[in-house]
């Protein structure tokens, strides 16, 4: 039964029951199982996390703000991740991250304001032969350079506009 709480993903319909049942009371539990479902910690669950635990909503912020697994905001429906580990960041890591987020208008560990992509640095992604590697919508781009991000972001942009109905609300800098 998943994590235990119903098919709805509106914060408002969570049902702790449910979300109870299939784990233990520990805030830590309970914040996996809300990351797990909402794909982010929603500020009105993280109230009620607080309500029913007894534990001060400052605290539960330590821990949702403590692990990096945790997201207080939503996440765009494209993730983009930017290897910051040793091999990409002798390579360059940062001036990719850097050209992503002039695209995107956003801040690393943001999303952009339609919702359409999220930029996050991470550490090793694992293929490191690959550096210095991006990850778009699941998808590896390795060796990458500042020009190729650029190029890889606008075609995959260009992808999602031709497809998707909110294509007007991108809004990605098409600038070079
Ligand atoms: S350091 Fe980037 S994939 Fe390993």
């Amino acid at each position: 039964m998943g994590i235990g709480v119903n098919e709805k993903t509106d914060e408002k319909e969570f049902i702790w029951e449910d979300l109870l049942e299939s784990r233990d009371m520990s805030v830590i539990s309970l914040l996996h199982g809300i990351q797990e479902r909402f794909d982010y910690l929603p500020e009105q669950v993280l109230r009620e996390v607080a309500e029913k635990t007894g534990t001060p909503l400052i605290e539960i912020y330590r821990i949702a703000t403590f692990y990096k697994y945790f997201s207080l905001n939503p996440k765009g429906k494209y993730k983009i991740l930017t290897c910051s580990g040793t091999a990409c960041h002798v390579r360059n890591s940062e001036q990719i991250t850097d050209e992503i987020s002039r695209l995107l208008n956003i801040e690393t560990g943001s999303t952009t304001e339609d919702g359409l992509y999220s930029l996050e640095k991470v550490n090793c992604l694992g293929a490191c032969a690959l550096a210095p590697l991006v990850v778009i919508d699941h998808e590896y781009h390795g060796n990458m350079t500042p020009a190729k991000a650029q190029q890889v972001l606008k075609s995959h942009n260009g992808e999602v506009e031709r497809h998707c109905a909110c294509k007007n609300n991108s809004k990605m800098n098409h600038e070079g």
